[in-house]
């Protein structure tokens, strides 16, 4: 048992990081979570590859531990930087590995790289050799948080190598689950007795997110709507007969995100006008600035955003279906996302048809991100899934009400008829029925701005999920709570030195 006198210890091992490497939400969980654990008290330290765009975004890393290789997977160095809002990073040295073109994950092309599973299974061992006390000099976690399979071999070596230091594995989409060959498992250093069922197997793979969830003390995932959807077949992707024991054991619980306080329609500083719940003046303007830009028509309409990953999980085949109607009804879609190319190529079929009401970027980047939520009066997200989802949250924040399905964190953040709209049936009636509810509250004035003052006043910082993390992390350490180390939340947006607004434009 740990002192409670001394901070926790926390090792969070991720593959992303905002404003360093970043392909989805995870990346703004790895930035936001820390620092707000960090202002509550927590020793955090972020445990995540050295992929080059890190190397090339912060100014000073010192290379100061070296851990060595293990079966395949090489040795690697260990670096340390330090952020300029206090995030402590640890980062892992292999060029072999990391020094690469593309996505955390993929080639340029869009291709998972195929040493995917020695990738990152030289980030699970290390995030276990640190656990023991090696690479990182004078610091050792008393707890280690593991996030998707990226990192979930990391309880498993540990249990192999008898380190007896308490794990929280957060599953932030169990659709991913790191799979490889099982020809694989000895260069992966996996131990024989280790391949079954009651370990990392899964139907005769190698699975890393199993072994995260078989060998954590303790599994989050992050919503509770999602905690209790992954127990079923429907949303378990094969692995709800073990997500039900885990529940059934108390191991299992959701969490739901925050956002960052630089998601903020008075300052950012990517927004072209200024606007506040009292004076939503500044959003009109904004819709102006994203309609030319896109080169949609001068309208009064309602304009729908939508920001995404454009991949199946998000459910945008009906947003093509929906678009006629839509358009029809006087509404206009303004579309930013990057994926699936046949997603991308239905997505752009849909806004050739309607050059003028439709428009379409293929890419991701920050500035325009936040011009089209902020001049959205509607964010469309008829997710198949959604185990938290963070772009519904910006949405309330701007204002932008979300029309959304109710579904994991989607329904544990939207008030329905309150802060925007969400339907059950995931249907294009079932699309359109909520879509009509929209258009109905945009022609009655008194009403919209009830409910985007309503979405704009709603709290979703990152400072509640910060303490149920930390309740957790002292739960499994044998801690009582911590008297108070808690300081008062500074206002920090993410660190300018490590930002790049321009970064990942492919548009
Ligand atoms: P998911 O993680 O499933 O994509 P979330 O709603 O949790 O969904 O996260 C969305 C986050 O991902 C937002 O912060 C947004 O900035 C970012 N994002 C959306 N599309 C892309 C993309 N194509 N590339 C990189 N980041 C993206
Ligand atoms: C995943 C989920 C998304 C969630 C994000 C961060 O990418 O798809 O719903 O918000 O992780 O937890």
């Amino acid at each position: 048992m740990s002192s409670p006198n001394v901070p926790l210890r926390t090792l969070f091992v991720t593959s992303e990081f905002s404003g360093l490497a970043k392909a989805g939400g995870l990346a703004e969980v790895s930035a936001g979570l820390p620092l707000a654990l960090r202002q509550r008290g927590v020793d955090v330290r972020v445990l995540m590859p050295a992929y080059p765009d890190v190397i090339a975004r912060l100014s000073d890393i010192t290379w100061s531990g070296r851990l060595p290789g293990r079966a395949a997977i090489p040795a690697c160095q260990i670096g340390e930087a330090l952020l300029p809002d206090g995030t402590f990073l640890c980062l892992i040295g292999e060029p072999s590995l990391y020094d690469r073109c593309g996505t955390p994950y993929c080639t340029p092309e869009g291709r998972d790289w195929p040493d995917n599973h020695i990738r990152f299974a030289r980030l699970a061992l290390a995030a276990s050799e640190i656990a023991r006390g090696r690479g990182v000099p004078g610091w050792r976690p008393d707890l280690v948080h593991v996030n998707d399979w990226p990192g979930g071999l990391t309880p498993a070596y540990m249990r192999w190598d008898g380190t007896d230091v308490p794990t929280v594995m957060t599953i932030h989409n169990i659709a991913y689950q790191g799979l490889c060959n099982a020809g694989q498992r000895n260069r992966l250093g996996i131990p024989d007795d280790a391949f079954r069922i009651d370990g990392v197997e899964f139907h005769g793979q190698v699975s890393f997110l199993k072994a995260g969830v078989y060998y954590a003390t303790h599994v989050t995932t992050v919503s509770p709507t999602y905690a209790r959807e992954i127990t079923t077949e429907r949303f378990g992707a094969g692995l709800h007969g073990l997500m039900q024991g885990i529940a059934e054991h108390g191991r299992l619980s959701g969490i739901i995100n925050g956002i960052d306080e630089s998601w903020d329609p008075g300052s950012d500083p990517y927004l072209p006008h200024h606007f506040a719940a009292e004076d939503l003046h500044g959003k009109q303007a904004n819709a102006d600035v994203v309609r030319t830009s896109m080169c949609l028509r001068p309208s009064k309409g309602p304009l729908f955003g939508i920001v995404s990953r454009l991949v199946h999980q998000k459910g945008l085949d009906l947003v093509a279906e929906a678009a006629n109607n839509i358009v029809q009804q006087g509404g206009q879609i303004a579309i930013l996302g990057l994926g699936d190319p046949e997603i991308e190529h239905m997505l752009s079929r849909t806004s050739r048809r309607h050059r003028d009401d439709i428009g379409i970027l293929i890419g991701f980047n920050e500035p325009m991100e936040r011009r089209i939520v902020a001049g959205s009066d509607f964010t469309l997200m008829p997710s198949r899934f959604e185990p938290c989802g963070l772009t519904q949250m910006q949405a309330q924040r701007y204002g932008a009400l979300p029309i959304a399905h109710a579904t994991g964190g989607l329904a544990d953040t939207i008030d329905d008829g309150s802060t925007g709209f969400l339907f059950s049936d995931l249907t294009l009636d079932g699309l359109m029925a909520a879509c009509s509810r929209a258009f109905d509250t945009f022609g009655n004035d008194e009403q919209l701005t009830a409910m985007r003052r309503t979405a704009m006043a709603r709290r979703s910082g990152w400072a509640s999920a910060a303490a149920e993390y930390e309740t957790l992390y002292n739960r499994l350490c044998g801690r009582r709570e911590v008297a108070s180390p808690h300081r008062p939340p500074r206002r920090v947006a993410r660190p300018a030195a490590v930002r790049d607004p321009e970064m990942d434009v492919a548009a």
